[in-house]
């Protein structure tokens, strides 16, 4: 601890998040005695995330233990670990020091259950991260189940609960938090030097003031170290998405995302469902320019070793961001309220320059709208090649438009940038305008009323999504600019969290009825998730994508979209939790 702060240094939040907004890119890393089994159980394949293998089975906490006695991770080197991370361009490291199986993957003096003690390996790897983090510069921050422990006899447990050793009515949740995790987080930050981040997970029904003594537990001890958004009833210091959830819009305020690389946190041996290099740097991108940071999941193997299929995609990102670094790290979140669909722009405001980055139109001719500064010179990222560029103002339309010609050749097989610099700061239309024939629209730039005259309930959440859609009476709507007469087709995005599989009542997040008025238009659908973008893996939050028809604009200008519930299904909390609406031009 450093005795130097104050008790304002002690509050200041911002000063706290220095490090982790400069961040933008971490390793998540899920590792633990659930990895021995990959994803097996019985000879039996499981379905589902491979750290949860324990529910997902029903593995009683006594046949569970018996895995502890078969891990011995001698391929493991922190050494090995912490410089892929590095050259990946990642700048923190969080580990599972204890999921929610309840198992210790360090040396914790409070209960025996921790790989030291109950592992032939009887090593503590998490002293080798601390000391390979410090020495090349990476921020190690640890994972910690706080509510959830699968292990103690009073720790939470996911409903419904398979093990009945210790039912619901006998559990004292307090006693596992005073005996197990207050002690064990305790440990973790006065252990190993440094804590960069604290990252609680599921709070589920956590009390707010339990949630309060886990936060205020982690900034007493080390006063500069971040609590994560999973603490609970707000208390986090930054703001966290759902996993694999990248928002539509901006938001000025830290936040992250942390994602998986296949389908799973915890190794798994049959998920072969590997994103593809391309699809992992456009979400750093697109991350990067709405201001968050991404936190990219490996899960190790038993042995220790990270899969090559991981450390093959690592390594590309790396040599990627060897040349585009700056695009990435210096530049940062745009200085505009919404990103086009097309890529993502960040930008440098002391620098005066702009990146887009090409995700779907890498070549030929090119059209961004907004842009109200005057551009002095436009080159490819990769070779510095001149973009032939011109820029336009149409005095009717209110409208800044710029057109570049892009090279022939895409200039990167993943993602090319073109880096635009400027004669000032950047400045940019805040007006919501369809770009390159798409228009995204959110909870951020919603007007949000009340049909019946009554307040409304339906809100936007601090992650910009739309929540709490209880009554049909509550309307969302948009005012945007269209810069062509054309037929747009309509999608929406809504995100689902339900587990299918277990709870058959609440088997999809369909059925609300909405009408969607525009340019004199109605058009009528229902929630339902098209065929083509059914998830692969049912257990993790995935959206839901609906095709809900076309709407036409007869000329260019402005004009107003509603959306308008007809019938809403608002079961057990939850009713449709809209993402997105997108405007695609045909
Ligand atoms: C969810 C899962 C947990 C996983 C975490 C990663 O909260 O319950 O298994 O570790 O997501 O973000």
């Amino acid at each position: 601890m450093d005795l130097n702060l104050t008790r304002a240094d002690y509050c200041d939040n911002e000063k706290r998040l220095e490090w982790f907004r400069a961040a933008k890119f971490g390793m998540f890393i899920h590792w633990g005695i659930y990895a021995q089994l990959a994803g097996s159980w019985k000879g039996k394949e499981i379905p589902g995330i491979g750290e949860q293998i324990m529910r997902f089975a029903e593995i009683p906490a006594v046949e569970y233990r018996e895995i502890a006695k078969d891990f011995n991770p001698v391929k493991f080197n922190a050494e090995e670990w912490v410089t892929l991370a590095k050259r990946a361009g990642m700048r923190y490291i969080v580990i599972t020091a204890k999921h929610h199986d309840g198992f210790a993957m360090y040396h914790s003096h409070c209960s025996p259950y921790n790989i030291v003690d109950a592992t032939p390996y009887r090593h503590d790897p998490m002293k080798d991260l601390a000391a390979a983090c410090q020495k090349h510069g990476l921020k190690l921050c640890f994972y910690y189940s706080q509510y959830q422990d699968w292990d103690h006899p009073d720790g939470a447990v996911h409903k419904p609960q398979w093990d009945m050793t210790y039912p619901p009515e006998r559990k004292d949740f307090h006693r596992y938090m005073n005996e197990k995790a207050i002690p064990q987080v305790t440990e973790l930050l006065t252990s190993y030097g440094p804590i960069g981040v604290i990252w609680y997970d599921t709070p589920g029904q956590c009390p707010y003031y339990d949630s309060m003594r886990f936060a205020d537990l982690v900034h007493a001890i080390q006063p500069e170290c971040i609590v994560s958004p999973r603490v609970g009833n707000d208390l986090g210091d930054y703001i966290g998405y759902g996993d694999n959830q990248v928002p539509t819009s901006t938001n000025a305020l830290p936040w992250e995302t942390c994602a998986t690389m296949n389908d799973t946190w915890g190794f798994k041996a049959q998920d072969h469902n590997w994103k593809d290099t391309g699809s992992l740097l456009r979400l750093l991108a697109s991350i990067v320019s709405k201001g968050g940071n991404y936190l990219l999941n490996v899960g190790p193997t038993a042995q220790g070793l990270i899969p090559p299929e991981s450390v093959e995609r690592l390594e590309a990102i790396g040599r990627w961001l060897q040349v585009h670094g700056d695009a990435i790290y210096t530049a940062g979140r745009c200085l505009m309220p919404y990103q086009p669909e097309w890529g993502a722009v960040t930008g440098c405001k002391e620098q005066k320059k702009l990146y887009f980055h090409l995700f779907e139109k890498q070549t030929g001719s090119f059209v961004f709208n907004g842009l109200q500064t005057k551009v002095l010179r436009a080159y490819m990222m990769e070779t510095g090649e001149a973009v032939p560029f011109a820029q336009q103002y149409n005095s009717a339309l209110e409208l800044h438009s710029l057109t570049l010609e892009l090279p022939a050749q895409p200039t990167d097989p993943y993602l090319p940038v073109a880096v635009l610099e400027l004669e000032d700061e950047p400045e940019i239309d805040p007006f919501l305008t369809e770009q390159g024939g798409r228009l995204v629209l959110n909870g951020f730039s919603a007007a949000i009323s009340g049909k019946d005259g009554a307040h409304p309930q339906v809100q936007v959440s601090r992650a910009g999504l739309v929540e709490n859609w209880s009554r049909a009476e509550d309307c969302l709507t948009w005012t945007f600019k269209v810069t062509a007469a054309g037929s747009y087709r309509v999608e929406l995005n809504t995100f689902s969290e339900k587990y299918p599989e277990k709870d058959p009542e609440m088997s999809w997040e369909g059925g609300h009825r909405f009408l969607l008025r525009a340019a004199g238009q109605k058009v009528e659908f229902t929630v339902t998730a098209d065929e083509k973008y059914r998830p692969r893996d049912l257990y993790l939050w995935h959206n839901v994508v609906t095709n809900c028809g076309t709407v036409s604009f007869p000329a260019a200008g402005i004009y107003t979209l509603t959306l308008e519930p007809q019938e809403i299904r608002y079961e057990k909390g939850l009713g449709p939790k809209l993402k997105s609406l997108v405007l695609t031009a045909e």
